[in-house]
Formats: structure tokens, C-alpha cells, sequence
């Protein structure tokens, strides 16, 4: 099979023939037709993330979609989405033509959507609503917001926060692109996160209308930090990512005279029912036009140069490898 293959940390990978991954006990063999390069992907192959640096070479991909091929005979042909360890533990991911998936973890996909479409979602889009439903408990008619809007988490937050009943969604980022997207997905106002750091917290506050119930936060850094004094009386700021810094300072009086909270996530403390569950919620609004992420498809061959291009920052929407797109 032609795999996405990693042979030195903090380098693009390249396209190389390997040979097909047999799967064992409890696993799938998986042809994959969509694989999106993520911020976890580009972290995990650096060698520097907090899994210590994998072994080389593997084929990253921490999720991928496809159909088995091979498994029980009531899954064979099944359209399904599932995540690896790529670049956490030993073994290969899903930037292939063929990969292996633990059955367990697997969700089935039913909605009416493409391959791709479910791809460019995945992880992020599961991140994004459960840290407004579950992590955050958001109330109806809460504020939220939404800081780093033009990732996909980001989008999909904006999107998830309407649709669980928040009152007013504002949208912070950093381009024109992230902006206008944000607005056209239905943010009640934009905040420019390149004008006058110094200005930053009183432009969020004054976008959200005085304060914050829920700040979504895959940023940390200088967005993370002036957004804390936004948060309202008993507000939450999720914190679930670093785009823009590795530290988050939290100004103490902000957060006690309010009984505010500063609150960290990751997916991998859900559950397999719960990632399933929020999966096919996300999926349906999806399916039905309520939920949707810009993403670009590019062909396997395309994808060391995909790949480059999103560690260099140059790529301007979420990239979606799909060995279907070759033929
Ligand atoms: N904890 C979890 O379980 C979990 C799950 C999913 C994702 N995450 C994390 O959440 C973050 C976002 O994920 P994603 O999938 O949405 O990634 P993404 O689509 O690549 O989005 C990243 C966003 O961060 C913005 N950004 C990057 N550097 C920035 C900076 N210095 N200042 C301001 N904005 C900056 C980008 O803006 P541009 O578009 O202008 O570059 C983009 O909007 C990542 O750190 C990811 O690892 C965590």
C-alpha cells in the first residue's frame, strides 16, 4: 500500500509503498478514504510533544474514515470513523491507503455526509461541543466566547454554542478570512485579535456586552489571558488548547470576585460511548446543514506538501488527505 510515512521528527513525511498493517484481536482493517492533518498530528511528529518522541518511521494520522475491509462479518463494508495512537504510542495512523483500527473504538457513520466532510470535523468538532455542553454546562441564553474562530474547533463552537441555546456568540480571530467566516456562521460580533493587544480584554468585554458566561479557549497565550477578566459572575473559561502560547495567566481578582472558573480539557478523558455520542450529535447537525467546517481535500500524493504547508502556517483551512481523491 502507498502510506504517509514520517522518517524524521519536525520534517514533512513522504509518500512511500509499506506493506499492508494485518490487523490482530479486537482490530479492523480499514480502507481509508479521509484523513485530516491536525494541530495534534504536526505536535506528535515534532518530537517534542508531551508523549516524548515516537519511533521512526510511522504513518501519523491520529483519526481517520473509511470502510473495513476486513473484521466481523456485521462490519465488513460499514462506513466508520476511528481515532490511532499514531505519534502517542507505537503503531501506524491513518495517512494511508489501508489502517488498522480498534473495533471498540470505532463509530459507525450513518448520517448522510461526505467521507471527507466527517473527516475535517472529527476530534475537533467532539472537543468543541463537549467543552460547551458537558465541560462548561452552558445555560440557555448564556454569552460565549469564542476565541481562535477560524479553527475548527473554533467554527464549531460558534455553531454548537446557537445550537445549545446560548443568547449572544462572539467570535474572536486573527484574519479577514477567520472573520467573515465567523460572521457568516452567525456570530453576533467579531473581535480582531492583530489590533492593539492592550486593548484586547476591553474589546472583548465591549463585544460581549459587558461579560462572558463561557469563553472557549483552544488559544491560551495573550488571548487566553486578556479574556479571563471577561468572564461574568460564576463564568467558565475552557481552556483546551495552546495556539498561541503554552501558559494562560489568570488575574486573581478577576476570577474571585466573580466566582469564576478556569478549566482545562481534553478528549482523552471522554468515554468511547460518550466520543460516540457527541460524534453522531455533531454528525447529524452536520448532516443537515446546521454544523459545517471549511476544509480543503487534497489527493495521498498531495499530502507531504499539505502536510508542509499547515506546519508552516500557510494553510488557510482545515486540509483533508483522501487516498480516494488519486483515482
Ligand atoms: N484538548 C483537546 O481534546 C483538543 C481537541 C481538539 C483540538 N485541540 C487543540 O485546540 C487547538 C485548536 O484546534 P483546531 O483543530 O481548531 O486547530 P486549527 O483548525 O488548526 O485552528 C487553530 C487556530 O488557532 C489560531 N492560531 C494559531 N496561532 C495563533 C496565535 N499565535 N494567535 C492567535 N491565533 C492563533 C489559528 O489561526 P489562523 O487560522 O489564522 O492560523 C486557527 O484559527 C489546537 O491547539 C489543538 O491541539 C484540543
Amino acid at each position: 500500500m502507498r502510506a504517509v510515512t514520517l522518517t524524521a521528527h519536525g520534517r514533512p513525511p513522504e509518500l512511500l509503498d509499506r506493506a499492508d498493517p494485518a490487523p490482530g484481536p479486537g482490530e479492523l482493517l480499514v480502507a481509508v478514504t479521509a484523513v485530516p492533518i491536525t494541530p495534534l498530528d504536526l505536535l506528535c511528529a515534532s518530537g517534542t510533544s508531551y508523549f516524548g518522541a515516537p519511533a521512526l518511521p510511522y504513518v501519523p494520522g491520529v483519526q481517520a474514515v473509511g470502510v473495513v475491509r476486513e473484521g466481523p462479518a456485521k462490519l465488513v463494508g460499514r462506513r466508520v470513523w476511528f481515532p490511532t495512537t499514531a505519534g502517542m504510542a507505537p503503531g501506524d495512523g491513518g495517512l494511508a491507503e489501508l489502517a488498522v483500527a480498534a473495533e471498540a473504538e470505532c463509530v459507525a457513520i450513518d448520517a448522510d455526509l461526505a467521507d471527507t466532510a466527517v473527516a475535517a470535523l472529527g476530534l475537533s468538532a467532539v472537543a468543541a461541543w463537549e467543552v460547551l455542553e458537558g465541560r462548561a454546562a452552558l445555560r440557555p441564553g448564556e454569552t460565549v466566547l469564542v476565541l481562535g474562530a477560524g479553527g475548527v474547533v473554533g467554527q464549531v463552537a460558534l455553531q454548537a454554542a446557537r445550537l445549545l441555546g446560548a443568547g449572544r456568540v462572539v467570535a474572536a480571530a486573527r484574519s479577514d478570512d477567520a472573520l467573515h467566516r465567523a460572521t457568516a456562521l452567525g456570530a453576533d460580533a467579531v473581535v480582531d485579535l492583530r489590533d492593539d493587544a492592550t486593548t484586547l480584554t476591553e474589546r472583548l468585554r465591549d463585544a460581549c456586552h459587558g461579560h462572558a458566561d463561557v469563553v472557549v479557549d483552544p488559544l491560551a497565550g495573550f488571548p487566553g489571558t486578556a479574556a479571563v477578566p471577561v468572564l461574568g459572575e460564576g463564568g467558565r473559561l475552557v481552556n483546551l488548547g495552546s495556539s498561541a502560547g503554552a501558559a494562560l495567566s489568570v488575574d486573581s481578582a478577576a476570577l474571585r470576585s466573580r466566582s469564576a472558573a478556569v478549566l482545562g480539557y481534553t478528549n482523552n478523558a471522554l468515554t468511547d460511548h460518550r466520543r460516540r455520542e457527541v460524534f453522531g450529535t455533531v454528525l447529524d447537525h452536520a448532516a443537515h446543514g446546521r454544523i459545517e467546517v471549511s476544509h480543503d481535500v487534497v489527493p495521498l500524493e498531495g499530502a507531504p506538501a499539505a502536510w508542509d504547508a499547515v506546519s508552516r502556517g500557510t494553510a488557510s483551512r482545515r486540509v483533508v488527505v483522501s487516498p480516494l481523491a488519486d483515482r
